[in-house]
Parts: C-alpha cells; sequence; structure tokens
C-alpha cells in the first residue's frame, strides 16, 4: 500500500464514499448568540466552515458537494440580516472563485435566481461559464433554493416542452422528469448532513433525496470542521444500502446472484 495519502483525509471507513453530498449549513444564529454576538457574526463565521468543508471533500475525493446557503423561505427572516446574508453571497463570490478555479472546481448555483439582483446574477453566471470544465469537486450552491420550486419548475418546463410538442405527456418517466429538477447532472445524491441539532429536511432536495442517506449532527455549523465531516462519511460508509432490496440480496457476498 502506497504511504503517500496526500489525496486521502483519514477515517475508518469500510463501504464507498459518497460521491455525492449535501449540506443544511445550520446554526449560524445560536452560535454567535451563545457568545452574546449578532446572528450576522455567525454567517460570517460560517463562511470559514465552508471553506473547509469544500477542502475536505475535494481531498477526500467526493464529486459533488451542494451547500444550503439560502432557503427561499429564509426571505422571512429580518430584513437586516437577509441584508448581510446577500452581501456575504456576493463577497464570497468576488473573493473565492478565482481560488476555485485554480483548485479545478466548478462552480454551480442552483435556486430561484430570478429574485437576486440582475449585477449577482450576472456575478454568479461569469463564475460557472469560468468553472464549467473543471474536473476535481463540482461545489453547487443552493440559493433561494425550495425542494417544492424545483419540482413545480421542471413541472412547468415538461408542460413547456408537452405544449412545443417535444415531448409526449405519455412518455414522462420518473426518469425523464428528473432532467428538468435540479443537478440531474450530478451523481445521485448519496448523502444528506444537517447540523444545528434539528431534525428536518426545511424544504431542502425533496425530490433528490428519495434514497439519500440522512445524518444529523448537534454540531452549530461554524464548529463543522474536517473531522465532524469525517465521522459524517464514516458513519455512511458503514451503512447498507437497500434500495428496497432485502439485506440479502445486496450483501457484497451475494453479487451476481440477482
Ligand atoms: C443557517 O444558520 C444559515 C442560514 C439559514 C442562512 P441559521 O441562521 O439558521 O442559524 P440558527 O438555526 O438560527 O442557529
Ligand atoms: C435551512 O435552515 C436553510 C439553510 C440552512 C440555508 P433554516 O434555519 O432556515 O431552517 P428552519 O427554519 O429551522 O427549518
Ligand atoms: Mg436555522
Amino acid at each position: 500500500m502506497s504511504s503517500d495519502s496526500s489525496n486521502e483525509a483519514s477515517s475508518s471507513s469500510e463501504g464507498a464514499l459518497p460521491k455525492h453530498v449535501a449540506i443544511i449549513m445550520d446554526g449560524n444564529g445560536r452560535w454567535a448568540q451563545q457568545q452574546g454576538k449578532l446572528r450576522t457574526f455567525g454567517h460570517k463565521a460560517g463562511v470559514d466552515a465552508v471553506r473547509a468543508s469544500v477542502r475536505f471533500a475535494r481531498k477526500k475525493g467526493i464529486k459533488a458537494l451542494t451547500l444550503f446557503a439560502f432557503s427561499s423561505e429564509n426571505w422571512k427572516r429580518p430584513k437586516d440580516e437577509v441584508k448581510v446574508l446577500m452581501q456575504l453571497f456576493n463577497l464570497v463570490l468576488s473573493s473565492e472563485v478565482k481560488k476555485l478555479n485554480k483548485n479545478n472546481i466548478r462552480l454551480k448555483v442552483i435556486g430561484d435566481l430570478s429574485a437576486f439582483e440582475q449585477k449577482l446574477v450576472d456575478k454568479i453566471r461569469k463564475a460557472e461559464a469560468l468553472t464549467e470544465n473543471n474536473t476535481s469537486l463540482t461545489l453547487n450552491i443552493a440559493a433561494n433554493y425550495g425542494g417544492r420550486w424545483d419540482i413545480v419548475n421542471a413541472a412547468k418546463q415538461i408542460v413547456a416542452d408537452v405544449e412545443q410538442g417535444l415531448v409526449k405527456s405519455e412518455e414522462i418517466t420518473e426518469e425523464s422528469f428528473n432532467k428538468y429538477t435540479c443537478m440531474s447532472d450530478l451523481p445521485t445524491l448519496d448523502l444528506l448532513i444537517r447540523t444545528g441539532g434539528d431534525h428536518r429536511v426545511s424544504n431542502f432536495l425533496l425530490w433528490q433525496c428519495a434514497y439519500a442517506e440522512f445524518y444529523f449532527c448537534e454540531t452549530l455549523w461554524p464548529d463543522f470542521d474536517e473531522q465532524k465531516f469525517d465521522e459524517a462519511i464514516s458513519d455512511f460508509c458503514q451503512r447498507q444500502r437497500r434500495f428496497g432490496q432485502t439485506g440479502e440480496q445486496v450483501s457484497p457476498d451475494n453479487q451476481g446472484q440477482g
């Protein structure tokens, strides 16, 4: 065995690594409040945790990392907090894209961008275009994203294609529907992590998480580091994914026996 493990983080993982991990990065506000600071201080600290998780995902060989940055419901927050979140998104786009590109990382943004200022949308599209041929990791940021929006958006596009005669309604299948949803160009979602202690999906990837493994941890997002991420991956690697079959059917000892 090679002693050069620079491309791999240490872990006790047994099964296959997840190809696609999504994270509900929750707990920034509480993290700041615990220190007697404003919630927005937590969002700023959360950016460091984003950097660490991207670095780790790349090092670990994960192919896609989808991060929930702003939900379609987060507009309901106090105006000042929403403003800081938008500013941060803008700032991070300006400061990180070059580095992402240098590290061969492809950046994508999913969500209803029509609600954002045109300048921000242009910046996002430019960053996506710059990094589109990068192959080490796809960093997929969900901004003004809602799982229900994603499904309705897909349905609208299918209706438009049916109306134009490009698709017949009787030909629509789960597989063809999937092509209209966000992330259909990425590996299937394997693992969904939520930090911050709550056990809910908060309208994240409703269609895509049909057979994802869920991992919940108490850690507040700014404290989620390489080690915590690795714990989640190790946990995933020890699970048996059955996809409706029996444990015996999917057991490695039974490969090829149907
Ligand atoms: C997640 O942290 C970040 C966003 C939703 C943008 P929160 O801001 O929800 O933090 P808590 O859950 O209130 O602690
Ligand atoms: C989910 O967290 C959204 C993001 C992490 C961006 P929330 O903090 O908004 O979720 P709820 O409101 O607790 O369900
Ligand atoms: Mg929260």
